[in-house]
C-alpha cells in the first residue's frame, strides 16, 4: 500500500459528514481543524476529554456516547479512526474501505487510506507537509519542516512575494519599541516584501540592515522639507513612491497611533487615493516599563494607567493635558517625550496633590542593548535627570508600580 507516495489534496469538507471515532487526545488535536473546515462532525465515543466534550456542548460537533457500530461510516465523506480499541479500529477501517470513505488511522498509518499532514497557516495559505511513505514516517521531522516554512514566512526570513494579490500602496507598520523581535509577524512580513521603507529614528532599526539591497530605505528624519512641514514632506514621499507602483512600508516606532501621527498619514494617503494598511505595533508606553521590570498595573496597587505626552510643559498654552486632574489620580502615569519637561511636570503634579515621595522611573532606550533605568521620586526627578544625564528616548513611569517587582506581592 505504501509503495507509492501519497497524493496530496485539500478536502473541502464544508457541510459534509466527517465521522470521528474515539474522543481522546488524537480527536482533541484534530477536531479544531475539522470544525474550522466547516465539516458536519459526528463523534462516536463512550468518553471524551473535557475539551472535546466542550466542543459537543457548544454544538460544534455531534457526540454519540457509545462505541463504534457497523454502519457508522455509511454517510461519511471522511473518517478519523482513533479509538483505543484495536479491534474496533480494524472493523471501522474495513467499513471505510467497503464504503470508499477516505480514512485516517491513528494506530496504524500503514493501513490508513489517508494521512493527516503537519499543517500550519500563514496569511491566506495552508502549509501541509507529508512524508512520502508510511514506513519513512517521522512526524517530528514533518512538523519541523512545517514550522520552518511557517516561521520563515511569518518572520520574513523566507520571502514569498504575493504576485497575484500584491498591490502597490502603503503599509503603516508599528515596529515596536526597538528590539527587532518585538515587531508583529505581519509587520515583519510586509517589511520583507517592501520595495521602499520609510523609517523613523525610533523602532527596530536593526531590521533595516537585513533588507535586501534592492530595497530603498529612507530615513524619515532626512526627507528634505523646504517650505513644507516635515510631516507633509513624509506624506508626500509616501504618496510619490506608492504612485510609482511600489510597495511602501512606513515603519514607525511603537504603535502608529500612539503619539505617532499615524492617522495624519492615513488621511493624506486616503486623500491621494492610495490604499493603506495599518499594522498595530507594541507601544513603548507599556512595553518599555515592562522591559525594565515595571508593570503599568498591579493588583492592589494600580487599577488604571494613563499615557500622556510630555512634549510641552504643563503651563504651555498649547498643552491639551489636564495636569491637575492627573495629579488627583492614584494610578500610574506613563509620560512619553517628557525628559526635557519632567521638572515642570513633577512640580505641577506635586502642586496639585500628588505626594512628592511618589516613585518615578525613567527607562531610556528600552528593549535595546542600551536600555537603562534610573529611579527617583517626584521630588528628586528633575535633579536626577540632570545628574544621571538621562536622554530621550525615555519612558517615564510615575506611581507605586515602580516599586513592584519580582518578589513583591500585593
Ligand atoms: C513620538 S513618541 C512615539 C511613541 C510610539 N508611537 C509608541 O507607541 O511607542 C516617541 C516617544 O516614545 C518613547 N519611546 C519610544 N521608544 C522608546 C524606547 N525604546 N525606549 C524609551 N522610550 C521610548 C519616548 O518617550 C519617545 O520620546
Amino acid at each position: 500500500m505504501a509503495e507509492h507516495p501519497a497524493y496530496p489534496v485539500g478536502l473541502r469538507l464544508s457541510g459534509r459528514r466527517v465521522v470521528v471515532l474515539g474522543g481522546g487526545q488524537v480527536a482533541q488535536r484534530r477536531l479544531p481543524a475539522l470544525i474550522a473546515a466547516g465539516a458536519d462532525i459526528v463523534l462516536v465515543s463512550p468518553e471524551a476529554t473535557p475539551s472535546v466534550e466542550a466542543m459537543a456542548d457548544t454544538g460544534e460537533i455531534t457526540w454519540l456516547r457509545r462505541g463504534y457500530e457497523d454502519g457508522d461510516l455509511a454517510d461519511a465523506w471522511y473518517a478519523l479512526i482513533a479509538t483505543s480499541d484495536p479491534e474496533a479500529n480494524t472493523r471501522a477501517s474495513a467499513e471505510a474501505e467497503r464504503n470508499r470513505v477516505w480514512c485516517v488511522r491513528s494506530d496504524d498509518a500503514d493501513r490508513a487510506t489517508a494521512w493527516t499532514p503537519a499543517t500550519g497557516h500563514s496569511e491566506g495559505v495552508t502549509v501541509a507537509v507529508l512524508t512520502t511513505d508510511a514506513r519513512g514516517r517521522d512526524p517530528r521531522h514533518t512538523a519541523a519542516i512545517r514550522d520552518a516554512v511557517v516561521e520563515g514566512l511569518r518572520d520574513g526570513t523566507l520571502v514569498a512575494p504575493h504576485h497575484r494579490t500584491r498591490t502597490s500602496g502603503v503599509a503603516l507598520v508599528g515596529g515596536g519599541p526597538g528590539d527587532p523581535d518585538l515587531i508583529t509577524v505581519r509587520g515583519r512580513r510586509l517589511l520583507a516584501e517592501a520595495d521602499v521603507v520609510i523609517a523613523d529614528r525610533l523602532g527596530p532599526r536593526d531590521l533595516l540592515a537585513e533588507l535586501p539591497p534592492h530595497v530603498e530605505v529612507i530615513d524619515a528624519a532626512k526627507i528634505p522639507y523646504g517650505r513644507y512641514m516635515a510631516q507633509e514632506a513624509i506624506n508626500d514621499a509616501l504618496i510619490e513612491h506608492a504612485k510609482q507602483g511600489k510597495s511602501v512600508v512606513r515603519l514607525k516606532g511603537g504603535d502608529p497611533f500612539v503619539f505617532g501621527r499615524g492617522m495624519e498619514e492615513v488621511q493624506a494617503l486616503a486623500e491621494a487615493g492610495i490604499p493603506c494598511t495599518v499594522v498595530p505595533g507594541i507601544s513603548s508606553s507599556i512595553s518599555v516599563p515592562g522591559a525594565a521590570g515595571i508593570p503599568v498595573t498591579h493588583r492592589g496597587v494600580a487599577h488604571e494607567f494613563t499615557v500622556v505626552s510630555g512634549h510641552v510643559a504643563p503651563d504651555d498654552e498649547r498643552s491639551l493635558v489636564d495636569w491637575p486632574s492627573l495629579a488627583r489620580l492614584t494610578g500610574t502615569l506613563v509620560v512619553l517625550m517628557g525628559v526635557d519637561k519632567i521638572g515642570k511636570i513633577a512640580e505641577t503634579l506635586v502642586a496639585h496633590g500628588r505626594s512628592p515621595g511618589t516613585p518615578v522611573a525613567l527607562v531610556q532606550e528600552g528593549t535595546t542593548a542600551a536600555q537603562r533605568r534610573v529611579d527617583a521620586t517626584l521630588a528628586t526627578v528633575a535633579e536626577t535627570v540632570r545628574t544621571e544625564d538621562v536622554k530621550p528616548p525615555a519612558v517615564i513611569v510615575i506611581g507605586e508600580v515602580v516599586q513592584v517587582g519580582p518578589g513583591t506581592s500585593a
